[in-house]
């Protein structure tokens, strides 16, 4: 258990695209500044979406070229080659394209069916593997879907091979919508892993039924070694009606350090980064590990 784990920290990302009160350019890379300056080294920045859908993540292109000073690995999410082409004008230099195991969040979240996703993500992987861009796949729905319910475990690893077979380096198996519990999660992961290797695949837990940190636990134990997270537990997606937020990178790297894996995050300095995006959307950051350091604090 003590091999390294990879956080890919998505808070500037996942965890301000639902929030009710949008973060402006330079909340967000003074955000984005505190997570590195915390030692997080990839992180998630934004989105090259329509600005219809997700208005919260306008402004991704001056966030993306306001951060690339820093030292790191920073990722933002294309839809198609229109959002490559935004993102590539910016720098990006890691894309990620994101795709569902599930018919009813496909057509919700990106307005066409699983099938038609890859159709568009195909010349996105073909055009940044000739760039030299790194590109992550994302699967949703992995566990459940808010809108077709059961999602068959094949459905997933059709979709991760896919993505895998198609050039992605990585890609992260989201619960969308937070229902899975641990022994669904070795399931997934192992017949996952049948396919594509293990260390290729990354765990994407929304933690709405409280189960995150025991479906990462689980995860770790078959042998993953990539955890997405987002400071403070914020996060959702608009198309994941009742979804909370991601599990909270501070209650992961409080688990890994508890388990011996060094993460070379500074707890205090993510919880201040935190606590500060919470004042700024008007809610605190809905993770136990920064409410305990806050009540700690308070004594
Ligand atoms: P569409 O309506 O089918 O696309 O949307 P379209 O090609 O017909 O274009 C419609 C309009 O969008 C046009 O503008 C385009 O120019 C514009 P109009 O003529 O109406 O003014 N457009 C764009 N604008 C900016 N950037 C672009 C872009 N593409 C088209 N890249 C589309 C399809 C995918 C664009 C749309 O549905 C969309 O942007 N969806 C975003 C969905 C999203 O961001 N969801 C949240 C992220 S996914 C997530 O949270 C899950 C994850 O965390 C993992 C997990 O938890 O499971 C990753
Ligand atoms: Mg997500």
């Amino acid at each position: 258990m003590s091999e390294p784990v990879r956080i890919v920290e998505v808070g500037p990302r996942d965890g301000l695209q639902n929030e009710k009160t949008s973060l402006g350019v330079d909340a967000r890379i003074a955000f984005i500044e505190a997570l590195s300056g915390a030692g997080l080294t990839t992180i998630e920045v934004g989105a090259f979406v329509s600005p219809k859908a997700i208005p919260q993540m306008q402004g991704s292109a001056e966030v993306l070229r306001g951060v690339q000073r820093l030292a790191g690995e920073f990722h933002v999410l294309v839809p198609n080659e229109k959002g490559y082409d935004a993102a590539r004008a910016a720098g990006a230099k890691v894309v990620a394209v994101f795709a569902s195991a599930s018919e009813g969040f496909s057509r919700a979240n990106i307005n066409c069916s699983v099938a038609d996703s890859i159709e568009r993500f195909k010349p996105v992987i073909a055009r940044a593997t000739a760039d030299g861009v790194k590109v992550r796949g994302y699967v949703s729905c992995v566990l459940g879907c808010p809108y077709d319910g059961t999602v068959d475990p094949q459905a997933v690893v059709d979709v991760v091979t896919t993505l895998w077979d198609l050039g992605c380096a990585e890609v992260s198996l989201g619960d969308t919508i937070g229902v899975g519990t641990p022994n669904k999660v070795r399931e997934l992961l192992r017949a996952c892993a049948e396919a594509v290797p293990m260390q290729s695949l990354a765990m994407h837990f929304h933690d709405t039924y409280g189960q995150a940190l025991a479906n990462l636990y689980a995860g770790l134990e078959e042998g993953a070694r990539a955890i997405d997270s987002a400071a403070g537990g914020l996060g959702g997606c608009p198309y994941a009606p009742g979804a909370t937020g991601n599990v909270a990178t501070e209650d992961v790297v409080y688990m890994l350090e508890g388990l011996g894996v060094k993460t070379g995050v500074d707890l205090d300095r993510l919880v201040a980064a935190s606590n500060a995006v919470g004042a700024l959307i008007g809610r605190p950051p809905p993770s136990r590990v920064v409410a305990a350091f806050n009540a700690k604090r308070a004594r």
